[in-house]
């Protein structure tokens, strides 16, 4: 990318239904590093029926936070694997506080915070109509982002399906937390000087484009 130097320790900060999983795609495929979201890596946990899973699983239902310990065990193990020696995306994480100052207690330094910001309005309508690449987990819309082929994955082919807490009712107690836990990051890493604000309405290759401008260092 045209001999500028682009940060690759990176977070993605938003709203349940910000674009942050449908934007982390699009830095994997160009940047070669790896997405990391809680989101999925819990979902698969409780898919397996692990330990952790089954703990994770009623807190997911109701739409609340997992407890920190839980989820950072599951960032921890996944950050040591080798393809995040070179960078990383980190989507859904940190999500409050105590979980931030867990990365900096463990000597974790990002190098940017991009928030995608989305007036509340749009967010239950995006989440509603979204559905969910089983294999690679891509997302998609049945109207603003639609597959090629309904059904069927455009990036792998895999099928496509609905988060269990896309339904109206789980959808407004996650906007809810969100305000409340997660939005005191922005001035968190404010201070810190590494967020960088990018409106995350309009159409999905623009915002990848502000995304990436954000990105040089
Ligand atoms: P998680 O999986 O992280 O869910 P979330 O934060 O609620 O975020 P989403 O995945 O819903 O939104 P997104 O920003 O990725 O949106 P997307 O790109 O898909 O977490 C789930 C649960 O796990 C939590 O509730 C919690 O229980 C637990 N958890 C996870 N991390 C945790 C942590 N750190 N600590 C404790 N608990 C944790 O897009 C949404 C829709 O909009 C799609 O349909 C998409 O096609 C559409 N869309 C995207 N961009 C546009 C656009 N520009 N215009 C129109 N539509 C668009
Ligand atoms: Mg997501
Ligand atoms: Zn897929």
């Amino acid at each position: 990318m045209n001999g500028s130097k682009f940060a690759t320790r990176l977070m993605l900060l938003g709203a349940p239904g910000a674009g942050k999983g449908t934007q982390a795609v699009r830095l994997v495929d160009e940047l070669g590093i790896p997405q990391i979201s809680t989101g999925d890596l819990l979902r698969n946990a409780v898919a397996a029926g692990t330990a952790l899973g089954k703990e994770a699983q009623s807190y997911m239902g109701a739409g609340k936070l997992v407890p920190d310990e839980l989820v950072l065990s599951l960032v921890v193990a996944r950050l040591a694997e080798p393809d995040a020696a070179k960078g990383y995306i980190l989507d859904g994480f940190p999500r409050n506080l105590s979980q931030a100052e867990a990365l900096v207690s463990r000597g974790i330094v990002l190098d940017r915070v991009l928030s995608l910001d989305v007036p509340k309005e749009a967010l239950m309508e995006r989440l509603t109509g979204r559905r969910i690449c089983r294999a690679c987990q891509a997302s998609y819309h049945l109207s603003f982002n639609p597959t090629k082929v309904e059904g069927i994955c455009d990036r792998c082919g895999g099928e496509t399906y609905q988060r269990k807490d896309d339904s109206a009712d789980v959808i407004a107690n996650r906007l809810d937390v969100y305000e409340a836990q997660t939005a005191p990051l922005l001035d968190y890493y404010e201070k810190m000087g590494i967020l960088r604000r990018v409106n995350g309405t309009g159409s999905i290759e623009g915002i990848y484009a502000a995304l990436k401008d954000a990105l040089v260092m």
